[in-house]
């Protein structure tokens, strides 16, 4: 192949991962497993309207909640990251009410900042 039909095939794979990426962002098994790896889904699911354990409110929020929440908030992803590695405190909430944790506890022990990122990009993908 000549380079310059090489660069175009390469742009025209990017198009379509990214593509395929917007229309199966809740099918990603990548991200799934890796959310799963780190123990987020012991407290979180995915979908919203899920109930916790025994019926009640859940642990943490649905991401497609923290999606819909943050969307079109500059600096959510950098914001939401922090909170995932250092964990939000049980004095101020963010989701009050709505679920039965009080806190996220620090997950920096379970993960990797840079999969912490990768994640929140996700999640904050779900919404759309
Ligand atoms: C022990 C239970 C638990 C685990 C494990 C957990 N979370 Fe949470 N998470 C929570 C709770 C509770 C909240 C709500 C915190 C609040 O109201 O301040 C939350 C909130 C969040 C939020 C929204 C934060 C905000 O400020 O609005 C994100 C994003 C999130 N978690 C992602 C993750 C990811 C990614 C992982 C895995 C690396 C994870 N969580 C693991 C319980 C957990």
């Amino acid at each position: 192949m000549s380079s310059k039909l090489r660069v175009i095939a390469v742009v025209a794979a990017a198009c379509f991962a990214q593509g395929a990426w917007a229309a199966d962002a809740k099918n990603d098994a990548e991200m799934k497993k890796l959310a799963s790896a780190s123990g987020c889904l012991t407290c979180h699911s995915i979908e919203s309207g899920k109930p916790g354990p025994d019926g009640m409110k859940p642990i943490g929020p649905a991401w497609e909640d923290v999606a819909k929440q943050y969307q079109g908030k500059p600096g959510a992803a950098e914001f939401l990251t922090r909170v995932v590695l250092e964990g939000s405190s049980p004095y101020s909430s963010h989701w009050k009410g709505k679920v039965s944790g009080l806190a996220m506890p620090p997950n920096a022990v379970a993960i990797k900042e840079t999969d912490a990122r990768s994640l929140v990009h996700w999640i904050l993908a779900l919404g759309r």
